[in-house]
């Protein structure tokens, strides 16, 4: 019977891997391509019971004669977007539903160009609406999504409208509960994107696997002149090689190349160029090779001991989703500051920001797609929307080299369906990316004695593997605190990809007693754990839980945790706590 599923969903990854069922896939490189920003004030309309569909507030239409009426009407009320509604509007602090977000643009038509809607992320789910007429769907809160809409977008105003529910479905991706804030809303940034008839679509730019000289770039054109010479310079390596697509636009092309590869502490960067005759696009990108040989992991053929630091997409201060820029640095500064070369992006694709300024600054990066715990992995529908959730990732940040591994999950149990689930998308990431290392968090290990054993299978899979273990926190010493070892089935390198605890700025007291949230509590963990990892050498890496305090519905401890979970080094006011000086020591 296990056969039958298994070959049953591994048909029907085939099947979707080769009919292209992807969802909406977006062009490479936004930022480095003609855009026009709709960012900034939207109007809304909360629409909490979902009557909006109904009355058709997508035609936002006023009454037609004085017997008509209209029971909606777009008004004063805005929401900032790029931006979470549980920030700007108190009303929808804890709000899971429907709004309607409305934002009038002129637009300059000319039958040169094409013209694409592209959006960020918007969480959870969206139907969108241009000039009335629905344009397309999109459902998983942290991937961008576009829309080519050449033939719909007018010359003079039009009215784009966005249906955005994020309310959380029992076949959703994360599930039904999951230990981060519900941000809803237009979370990343809109732009329309303006580009010729024939285009430079996507381009994959890395170093080949294995090699420390020789790049691989292959190129893709979308338009009806699909045969042209495309050229890739990178100018500071003396190249400008020009090749020719194929009749289906695709070109693949080999260059050796005298390299100065990146790492944390030279994040050397390129600037690349692909021109064709009629579009040009560049952008910086670095070469890396990162590879494993047995408990090791490798970074341009040298063994490296990974410093990390979990994150989340969160400003704490003001309780609201990190966007732009100026957030990426205040994130990633502490993450440097800390001694990390490394941060685990938790749980889910961040804003492109964070990504790119991570490698800019030398930091490694783990990206993750939010199979988060208890998903629905029975639910039909959950591998051909996982696996589009990991083709968006890696779509959109398969050029930056600060990116080292693909998390496929976190913290799931060992099951039939997931299994199927988890391996397919271990073999559909590899499919689309060969150069990286595919990994998941686990945290169901057998603990025993002094020591901690793992052995899920789904490691045979994956090429990293991370364990989520709170020793001193969720699970007490067994003995002497620090005095732990771990064990795994697999000869491939495994890193603590969690572990901490919590403490609220300013309490102190008792380094002993858990439940006073003292950040002497904290520091003991913190120095017990490190106790442990120097017994553990073969560790590849650890990575706290995490950078800073953040808002967690499922922390009901009103007393200590006011609905943040303060697992944070940094406290909600961006504080360090005592055990933050303790991890800084470490990483010297
Ligand atoms: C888990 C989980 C995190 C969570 C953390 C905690 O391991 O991966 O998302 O926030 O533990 O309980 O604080």
């Amino acid at each position: 019977m296990l056969k039958l599923k298994n070959a049953f969903f591994t048909l029907l990854l085939l099947l979707i891997a080769n009919c292209g069922i992807s969802q909406i896939n977006c062009m490479t490189n936004i930022q480095g391509r003609k855009t026009i920003s709709l960012n900034g004030e939207w109007q809304y309309i909360v629409d909490w019971f979902g009557r909006g569909n109904y009355l058709k507030v997508y035609r936002d239409t006023l009454p037609t004669d004085k017997t008509k009426f209209v029971e909606y009407a777009f008004d004063k009320q805005t929401l900032k977007v790029p931006g979470d509604w549980n920030s700007q509007d108190p009303k929808l602090y804890y709000y899971e539903g429907s709004v309607w977000l409305k934002k009038e643009f002129t637009y300059k038509k000319t039958n040169t160009k094409r013209t694409f809607l592209n959006f960020g992320a918007v969480n959870y789910q969206c139907d969108v609406y241009l000039n009335s007429k629905l344009i397309g769907s999109h459902e998983g809160g942290f991937t961008p999504f576009e829309f080519e809409v050449s033939n719909l977008i007018v010359e003079g105003n039009n009215k784009l409208i966005v249906k955005v529910n994020n309310q959380r479905k029992e076949d959703g991706i994360p599930g039904t509960s999951y230990d981060w804030w519900n941000y809803g809303g237009i979370t990343r940034e809109v732009s329309l994107i303006e580009t010729p008839t024939t285009f430079i679509k996507d381009y994959t730019i890395q170093l080949q696997k294995g090699s420390s000289s020789q790049i691989n770039a292959s190129i893709e054109l979308d338009g009806i002149e699909k045969q042209q010479k495309v050229t890739i310079s990178i100018p500071e390596l003396g190249i400008s090689e020009s090749v020719i697509t194929n009749k289906v636009g695709l070109v693949n092309v080999s260059l050796p190349a005298k390299l100065q590869l990146w790492n944390p502490e030279n994040p050397k960067l390129y600037s690349v160029t692909i021109a064709s005759p009629a579009d040009k696009i560049s952008e910086k990108i670095g070469f890396r090779n990162i590879s494993v040989e047995g408990k090791n992991i490798l970074l341009n053929g040298n063994k490296i001991f990974l410093k990390g630091i979990n994150l989340h997409e969160e400003i704490p201060e003001e309780q609201r989703r990190a966007t732009s820029e100026a957030d990426a640095r205040k994130l990633l500064s502490a993450a440097k500051e800390l001694g990390c070369n490394l941060v685990r992006l938790a749980h889910y694709p961040q804003n492109e920001y964070i990504v790119r300024m991570a490698e800019q600054m030398g930091l490694m990066v783990w990206e993750e797609i939010p199979i988060w715990q208890g998903v629905n992995f029975k639910s039909p529908t959950i591998q051909s929307k996982t696996t589009t959730m990991l083709e968006e990732m890696i779509k959109r940040d398969k050029n930056r080299c600060g990116i080292i591994t693909w998390s496929i999950s976190n913290e799931t149990a060992k099951g039939e369906y997931r299994n199927i689930v988890l391996k397919n998308l271990a073999i559909k990431c590899k499919l689309l990316d060969d150069t990286r290392l595919v990994s998941s968090a686990f945290d169901g290990v057998k603990y025993e004695d002094t020591s901690i054993s793992f052995n899920d299978s789904l490691g045979t899979y994956l090429d990293l593997i991370g364990l989520n273990i709170y020793m001193g926190w969720y699970k007490p010493w067994p003995k002497k605190a620090g005095n732990t070892h771990f064990n795994s089935i697999f000869e491939k390198p495994m890193i603590i990809s969690e572990y901490g605890g919590e403490s609220k700025y300013g309490n102190h007291g008792s380094d002993s007693i858990a439940g006073l949230w003292n950040e002497e509590y904290q520091e003991k963990l913190y120095k017990d754990n490190i106790l442990m990892f120097r017994q553990n050498p073969s560790l590849s890496g650890v990575c706290p839980w995490l950078l800073a305090d953040f808002k967690s519905p499922a922390r009901l401890n009103l007393k200590y945790q006011e609905g943040f979970n303060r697992k944070g080094l940094l406290s909600d006011k961006w504080k360090k706590k005592k055990a933050w000086y303790v991890m800084q020591d470490y990483y010297k």
